[in-house]
C-alpha cells in the first residue's frame, strides 16, 4: 500500500456523496490484496480512471481494475442481480476479469427485488413535496424488508431452490396489495420473478461465500485489506441529515455491521472530502449556490450524476458539516479531492459556523429544521489561477491553493494528507 499506510484502511465519504472515493480506493489499492464493499447498492456510482478508460462501477468492489486482488461484496449491501450482472457483463466486455476467483458475494446479503423498485418509484412520484430524490434503485424499500424480515429475500435464499417458489409467491402476494392498494400500480407476477430469480441464483452460486468468515481469514493471514465506503457520513441513515438520506450505514461506522470484521481489522480511516460541495436529492443544503458560482462548479467539475445522470447541485465548502462527518468516523486522515474545479475564481467562501436563530452554532445539527433555517457563516479565501491538474507535488501548487488546503484542515482539525487534482491515477499529491 502506499507506503504511508501501515496495516487496513476504510474509506468514506465526508460530505453528501460523489467524493472521489472510486478513485481515492483505487489509489490506495495498488499494493491491497483485499477491497470490501459494506454498504448500500447500485445507488452508488464510483469512477475510476486508467489511462484513457474511465469505468463506473455501482455494485461491484473498486478493486476489480487490480489484479490478484480479491473483490468481496459484504452482508450490508443490497443487491439487484440484474444491476450486478448488468455490471459484471459491462466490465467482462471490456476485458476486466470477473470470476469468482477475484469476486466473492456473502449469502447473507439482502436482494433488491423487481417490486422495491417499483415502490422506491410509486413512493417518490406520489411524495408530496417532491419526496426525497432517490436514485429509485429500490434501496429503501429493500431495506424496510430486511427490518421487516419476514418479507425478505436473501443472498442465501437464492441457493435454497426448492424452497425459493414458496418464498416468492408468499412475499408477492402480500406486496401486490401495497401496490395496487397503495400506490395504484399494477400486480406483479410472482411467477415470472421466481424464474428469473432462479436464474440469477444459478449465475450467482459460484460467487457465493461467508464473507464475513473470509475477512477475518485474510486479517488473520495478515492481508491488506480496504474497506470501499459507499455513498457518506452525511447519507448515513441514522447520523446523516435524515429523512432526506439513503437506508443504509454508510459512514465509516457501518463497516462492522456491513462485513462482518471485527473492530480492530481497521487503523486508518480515510476519509474523502471534495475542495466543495454537492449533493444529488432532496434536503437541506446551507452552502448551496443556486447561480453562477454553483454553475462554474458544476461544468468544471462535471458534477452531473455517475448513477442518474441529474446534475448535482453544488456550493462552497461547508467545513462545520466536514468536521461533523470527520469526528463521527474517528476519521485518521482526509483525501482532499477535486481541488483543480476551483481553479480560476478570485475569491472562495469557506463556511466555518452557522447563524441559527440569531446565535452561533459551531456544531453540526443533523435535523433537518434546524439545517433549512441555518444561515451560513463565511471566511473568504484568496483564489488561483492556472490548471494544477499537471502539479504532481503539494508544492508545485500556487501558493493559494496550498494555503486553501491548510485552511480546511485546520477547520477540521485532521491531517489533509492527499490532494486530488484530477481523476487520473497519477493526479494524486501525497503530502
Ligand atoms: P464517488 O461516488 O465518491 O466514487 O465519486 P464519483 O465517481 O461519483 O464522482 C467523482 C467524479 O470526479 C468522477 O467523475 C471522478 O472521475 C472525478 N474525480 C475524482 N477526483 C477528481 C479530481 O481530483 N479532479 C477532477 N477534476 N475530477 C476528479
Ligand atoms: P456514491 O457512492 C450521491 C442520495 C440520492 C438521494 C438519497 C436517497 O456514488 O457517493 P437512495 O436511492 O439511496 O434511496 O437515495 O441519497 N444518494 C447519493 N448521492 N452519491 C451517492 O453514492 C448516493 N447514494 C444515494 O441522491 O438524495
Ligand atoms: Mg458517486
Amino acid at each position: 500500500m502506499t507506503p504511508f499506510l501501515q496495516g487496513n484502511t476504510c474509506v468514506f465519504g465526508l460530505q453528501w456523496g460523489d467524493e472521489g472515493k472510486g478513485k481515492i480506493v483505487d489509489f490506495l489499492t495498488e499494493n491491497a490484496e483485499v477491497v470490501v464493499r459494506y454498504c448500500g447498492g447500485a445507488n452508488a456510482g464510483h469512477s475510476v480512471k486508467i489511462g484513457n478508460e474511465k469505468y463506473s462501477t455501482h455494485l461491484l468492489p473498486v478493486g476489480v481494475f487490480r489484479p490478484g486482488v480479491m473483490n468481496l461484496i459484504g452482508n450490508g449491501v443490497v443487491i439487484d442481480p440484474e444491476a450486478l450482472f448488468h455490471e459484471i457483463d459491462e466490465m467482462v466486455g471490456r476485458g476486466i476479469a470477473i470470476s469468482p476467483q477475484n469476486l466473492r458475494i456473502s449469502y447473507k446479503a439482502h436482494l433488491v427485488m423487481p417490486y422495491h423498485k417499483q415502490e422506491d418509484a410509486a413512493r417518490e412520484q406520489s411524495a408530496e413535496g417532491g419526496g426525497i430524490g432517490t436514485t429509485r434503485r429500490g434501496i429503501g424499500p429493500t431495506y424496510a424488508d430486511k427490518m421487516q424480515r419476514s418479507t425478505a429475500i436473501r443472498v442465501a435464499d437464492l441457493l435454497h431452490e426448492d424452497k425459493l417458489q414458496q418464498r416468492i409467491a408468499n412475499v408477492v402476494t402480500e406486496r401486490n396489495k401495497v401496490l395496487t392498494c397503495l400506490y395504484d400500480a399494477p400486480p406483479v407476477n410472482w411467477k415470472e420473478i421466481f424464474e428469473t430469480y432462479r436464474d440469477y441464483g444459478r449465475r450467482m452460486a459460484p460467487f457465493v461465500d461467508d464473507v464475513g468468515h473470509l475477512v477475518l481469514d485474510y486479517f488473520r493471514q495478515g492481508k491488506r485489506i480496504v474497506f470501499e465506503g459507499a455513498h457518506a457520513a452525511l447519507l448515513d441513515v441514522d447520523h446523516g441529515t435524515y429523512p432526506y438520506v439513503t437506508s443504509s450505514s454508510c459512514s465509516a461506522l457501518g463497516l462492522y455491521t456491513g462485513s462482518g470484521a471485527p473492530p480492530q481489522t481497521v487503523q486508518n480511516f480515510v476519509g474523502i472530502m471534495k475542495a466543495y460541495s454537492t449533493r444529488v436529492g432532496g434536503g437541506p443544503f446551507p452552502t448551496e449556490q443556486n447561480n453562477n458560482i454553483g454553475q462554474y462548479i458544476r461544468e468544471r467539475g462535471n458534477e452531473y450524476g455517475t448513477t442518474t445522470r441529474r446534475p448535482r447541485r453544488c456550493g462552497w465548502f461547508d467545513a462545520v458539516a466536514a468536521r461533523y462527518s470527520a469526528d463521527l468516523c474517528g476519521t485518521t486522515m482526509i483525501t482532499l479531492t477535486l481541488l483543480d474545479v476551483l481553479s480560476g475564481l478570485d475569491r472562495i467562501q469557506v463556511c466555518t459556523g452557522y447563524r441559527y436563530q440569531g446565535q452561533r452554532l459551531d456544531y453540526f445539527r443533523a435535523d433537518m429544521e434546524v439545517l433549512a433555517e441555518v444561515e451560513p457563516i463565511y471566511e473568504t479565501l484568496q483564489g488561483w489561477n492556472g490548471n494544477i491538474s499537471g502539479c504532481r507535488s503539494f508544492e508545485e501548487l500556487p501558493k493559494e491553493a496550498q494555503q486553501y488546503v491548510r485552511t480546511l484542515e485546520k477547520l477540521i482539525g485532521v491531517p489533509i494528507k492527499i490532494v486530488s487534482v484530477g481523476p487520473d491515477r497519477n493526479a494524486t499529491l501525497i503530502r
